[in-house]
């Protein structure tokens, strides 16, 4: 338990299932007051974790949003932008209207959640703002061009927020690799379709990819990203960091196992 999280007003995007729901979680454990603005309900009702629906790429739903957090709560402490989509398609291919659905969601609602909590953050004088980036944000898997330029894009977006305003708010990017969420059965589901064994092996295989051999789990990309929230990181700012099971760090040819010629 991080003492210092107690009591404070936190916002995550996209909490209603995956990456989001585990980060919600963790700081609601902590002791703080959680919003989860999602387009989408959750399937069970969480207590402590206050839902309000919201299209994160809707300028009017972010602007309404977080005027109701702060009518409720009086403030907000920590921002975690999270909710993000992922759709396969080379630049040649992909339709423009997906382009813009993608970069609305990952990048455009990122903006716009910074721009509209930023005012209250300020007051706060500590104020903290997470980007739920990805190891796509410096690396690049092939055909997915719209969610790889947000994601390059949101370590920028980050990276600004934490010169333009500091010392006032800390802004850190987390970048998770391979994490076994929803979103990432979608994506198996894309490659092998629907045939249960099929998905299971290309989710083992996909945890291959990494030296740990395995995916992460949201949990762990949680614990960094409360973390990253704390005082413990009080000097952490216009940076990022991977949880990625070492992925980012790898270079294929040294795959354990792999036979060598
Ligand atoms: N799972 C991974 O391996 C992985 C890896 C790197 C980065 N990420 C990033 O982590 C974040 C969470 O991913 P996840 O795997 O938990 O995804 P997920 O699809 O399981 O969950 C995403 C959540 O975002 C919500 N959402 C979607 N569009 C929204 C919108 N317009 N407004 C508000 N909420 C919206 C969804 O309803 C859902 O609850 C995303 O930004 C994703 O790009 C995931």
């Amino acid at each position: 338990m991080y003492d210092c999280l107690r009591s404070k007003i936190v916002i995550v995007t996209g909490g209603s299932q995956g990456i989001g729901e585990a980060i919600a979680d963790a700081f609601h454990k902590e002791g703080c007051s959680v919003y989860n603005f999602d387009v989408r309900k959750p399937e069970e009702d969480r207590a402590g974790i206050c839902y309000i629906e919201c299209d994160v790429s809707s300028e009017t739903n972010v602007s309404a949003s977080i005027a109701e957090v702060v009518k409720r709560s009086g403030r907000i402490d920590i921002v975690v932008n999270n909710a993000g989509i992922e759709k396969y398609n080379a630049a040649g291919e992909v339709p423009s209207e997906e382009w813009d659905e993608i970069i609305g969601v990952n990048l455009k609602g990122s903006f716009l959640m910074s721009k509209y909590a930023i005012p209250h953050l300020l007051r706060t004088k500590e104020g903290v703002i997470l980007y739920t980036a990805s190891v796509q944000s410096s690396m690049v898997q092939k055909r997915d061009a719209a969610y790889v330029t947000s994601k390059h894009a949101l370590l920028g977006l980050a990276r600004s927020v934490a010169i333009d305003y500091a010392p006032y708010i800390r802004s850190v990017a987390i970048c998770p690799g391979t994490i076994l969420t929803p979103l990432q059965l979608w994506c198996a589901r894309q490659e092998v379709g629907n045939d249960p064994e099929k998905v299971e092996r290309k989710l083992a295989q996909w945890g291959r990819l990494c030296p740990m051999e395995r995916q992460g789990k949201p949990e762990e990309v949680a614990n960094v990203a409360v973390f990253m929230a704390t005082s413990y990181a009080s000097y952490v700012t216009g940076t990022c960091i991977y949880i990625d099971g070492g992925l980012s760090s790898f270079i294929p040819e040294s795959a354990p196992g792999q036979e060598k010629v």
